[in-house]
């Protein structure tokens, strides 16, 4: 998905509604240790530590402390991702630095004085070399610490902090290479890239530019591909045209629990690369570089049109005759973000509906000829308006380019893939669910059309990659989110919101039993085993034991993580 304006994000508290809370109580056998906990390292050992890794051991506080600390962040600092990285603490949703389930809640919100760590690492390695990664993973081995991993610190389900733990960030790991032929074995695969985890996506357009070449890579300008992006299966405007991210992966280098550095392609370490490409972010090890195709570069139209309605019921016409319209885009592989925002002021019924519609290889004009079937039409429904259109042409490097993403707030998200058959069989389900939707104060539904074409193509590869997604034809998300000074009864409501209100309505539209995207979900999914990994898990949880005998790596959501608490603290 993309960025939102933080003006849109400010106002999303408005749509706060009342409900119940559900506490999330453990009840450990076995805990890591944590400070007070008699197998806790002593001072000297975590000094002895820092020394082994050239001093890069900081105490890590919330992004909040940290600007306080210094005197003060503006508010184009604290909604900067590029800023945000450079914070150990730092995540870019800022609910996930907060402990709200911690007896009592743990916070420290922008600006405050009294500050909870929350859920935000005790000490984080910023690493600069595989040396310290290594020496990382053995010290929280020897230790039985928590451990967390962190390249930009995006995550949507939290996952890249966690209490008391030891933070391993990634995001000093940047080099970058390309060659015209990656061997795997004695066999060519092509031209790829070779990056670090602390490559941020709009590098790679960017330095792929210069050679006439470009890689499968998201909307955002700071997500790392080497992070979480290509372990979940990475979508991109570019995947109709050449399949996902996890499917173009050729090689990944990491360090697991032993703390051994593996490389891991198709020929070594083949489980591991198969859990790699779609098996869940942060759950097998540090990645410290992964090795994916480039391409030829090529231009392409960008399309950002917004549309109006005047109701729910005119935003429902609008969302069926989009769906109907949606094989419009098939032909040339085109890819959308369709966004459908309800007045965050909730001062009007109106809501309005964005699409930002990357038209592959194709000329304004030709661009033109395939969005006027549908922008005429979607003139003629009663209460819709057209506000705006505007095209632009040129290299995919360079529409794909930002300078950074726009963070900083509270917000949650749950979603589901939706079947092509769906579209294709009963479009008018699509605007009855977002009716029924924004009628139960839902601010922000998010769609992702980055499926079918290459995606479905794709399915005989053999990796962790959900299978839902080869039957896809969207991804579409529902995004809640709430101001610092929302009451903490209103915060778990909104939590909760997407099981308890949001998934039966958007289920009508994906069926009982679609997968997500565990990327841009909700970290509370009840059988996130199946939703995230479908047939896959059994396999993955065997090749988990394999490699993380000790679950090492732990993350909300992830393979193995019904072992744990909420936080990966205590077995259960
Ligand atoms: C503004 C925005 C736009 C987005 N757009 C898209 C998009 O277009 N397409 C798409 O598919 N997704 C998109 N996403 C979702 C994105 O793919 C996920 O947030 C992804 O997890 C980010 O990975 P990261 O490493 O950058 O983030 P982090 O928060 O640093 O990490 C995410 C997860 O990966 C793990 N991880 C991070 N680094 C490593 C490492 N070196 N080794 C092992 N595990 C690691 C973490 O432990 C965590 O579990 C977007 C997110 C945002 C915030
Ligand atoms: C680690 O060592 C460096 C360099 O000596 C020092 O600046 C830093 O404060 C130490 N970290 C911790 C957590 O003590
Ligand atoms: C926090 O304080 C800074 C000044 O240090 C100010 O610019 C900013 O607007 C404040 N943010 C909020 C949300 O109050
Ligand atoms: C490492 O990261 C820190 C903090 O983000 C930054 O100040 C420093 O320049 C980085 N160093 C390198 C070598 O990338
Ligand atoms: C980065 O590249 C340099 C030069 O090839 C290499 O020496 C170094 O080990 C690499 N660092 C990492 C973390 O991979
Ligand atoms: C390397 O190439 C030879 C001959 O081309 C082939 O027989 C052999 O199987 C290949 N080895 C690998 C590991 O691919
Ligand atoms: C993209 O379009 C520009 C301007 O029309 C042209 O100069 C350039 O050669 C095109 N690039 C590619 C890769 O087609
Ligand atoms: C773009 O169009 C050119 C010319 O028709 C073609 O050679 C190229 O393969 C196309 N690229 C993609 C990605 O479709
Ligand atoms: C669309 O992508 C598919 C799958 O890669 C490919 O077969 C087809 O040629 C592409 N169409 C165009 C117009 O490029």
């Amino acid at each position: 998905m993309i960025f939102l304006p933080a003006s849109t994000a400010l106002l999303l508290a408005a749509l706060s509604r009342l409900g119940n809370a559900t506490p999330l109580l453990s009840t450990g056998q076995k805990c890591r240790n944590v400070p007070g906990s008699a197998g806790f390292p002593a001072p000297t050992a975590w000094n002895a530590f820092n020394s082994t890794i050239s001093g890069r051991l900081v105490a890590a506080i919330p992004s909040a402390e940290f600007c306080v600390n210094r005197g003060g962040c503006t508010d184009a600092e604290w909604t900067s991702a590029v800023f945000r990285n450079h914070i150990p603490g730092a995540m870019n949703q800022i609910n996930w630095e907060q402990g709200y389930d911690l007896t009592p809640p743990s916070l420290c919100v922008v600006n405050g004085t009294a500050c909870g760590q929350g859920d935000v690492p005790l000490y984080s390695v910023e690493a600069q070399t595989v040396a310290d990664v290594q020496a990382a993973v053995k010290f929280a081995t020897t230790n039985d610490l928590r451990v967390a991993i962190k390249s930009s610190g995006h995550d949507y389900l939290g996952r890249s902090t966690a209490p008391h733990s030891l933070l391993i960030h990634t995001n000093n790991l940047t080099n970058l290479s390309f060659t015209d032929a990656f061997f795997v074995g004695n066999e060519s695969l092509g031209s790829a890239v070779t990056v670090g985890p602390g490559v941020h996506l709009t590098l790679i357009y960017q330095e792929s530019k210069a050679l006439g070449r470009i890689a499968v890579g998201g909307s955002a300008a700071t997500v790392c591909a080497a992070g979480g992006y290509l372990q979940g299966a990475g979508h991109s405007s570019l995947s109709p045209t050449f399949g996902l991210a996890a499917d173009n992966v050729l090689e990944f280098q990491i360090v697991v629990a032993s703390g051994e550095l593996l490389q891991v392609n198709s020929i070594t370490n083949p489980n591991l690369f198969y859990a790699l490409r779609g098996g869940g972010a942060g759950s097998w090890g540090v990645v410290v570089s992964a090795t994916f195709r480039t391409f030829p570069t090529f231009n392409s139209t960008f399309g950002l049109f917004t549309l109006s309605a005047a109701n729910n019921k005119a935003m429902a016409a609008l969302a069926t005759l989009h769906a109907q319209h949606i094989f419009d885009f098939e032909a040339t592989n085109s890819s959308q973000y369709f966004i459908v925002e309800a007045d965050l002021t909730g001062t009007t019924t109106t809501s309005t509906m964005t699409l930002e519609t990357y038209m592959i290889n194709q000329t304004v004009e030709q661009s033109q000829a395939i969005i006027a079937p549908f922008l005429t039409a979607a003139q003629a429904l009663p209460g819709v308006a057209i506000v705006s259109s505007k095209y632009t042409y040129g290299l995919m490097n360079d529409l794909l380019n930002h300078p950074d993403d726009s963070v900083g707030n509270d917000l949650v998200m749950g979603s589901r893939l939706i079947p092509e058959s769906t579209y294709r069989n009963s479009p008018e389900t699509v605007g009855e669910v977002y009716q029924q939707l924004l009628d139960a104060g839902t601010p922000i539904i998010f769609g992702n059309l980055v499926a079918g074409g290459k995606v479905a193509e794709n399915a005989n590869i053999d990796s962790a990659v959900n299978p839902a997604w080869r039957t896809a034809k969207t991804h579409l998300i529902v995004i809640n989110g709430w101001l610092d000074s929302t009451s903490q009864d209103n915060v778990n409501a909104l939590r909760s919101k997407f099981r308890n209100t949001q998934l039966p309505i958007l289920e009508q539209m994906s069926g009982p039993n679609a997968g997500s995207y565990s990327n841009e979900a909700d970290v509370m999914e009840a059988d996130f085993q199946t939703t995230f990994f479908g047939p896959n898990y059994a396999k993955l949880s065997a090749i988990k034991s394999k490699y993380d005998p000790d679950d090492l790596f732990i993350v909300g959501a992830g393979v193995g993580s019904e072992r744990w608490d909420e936080w990966g603290l205590c077995t259960v």
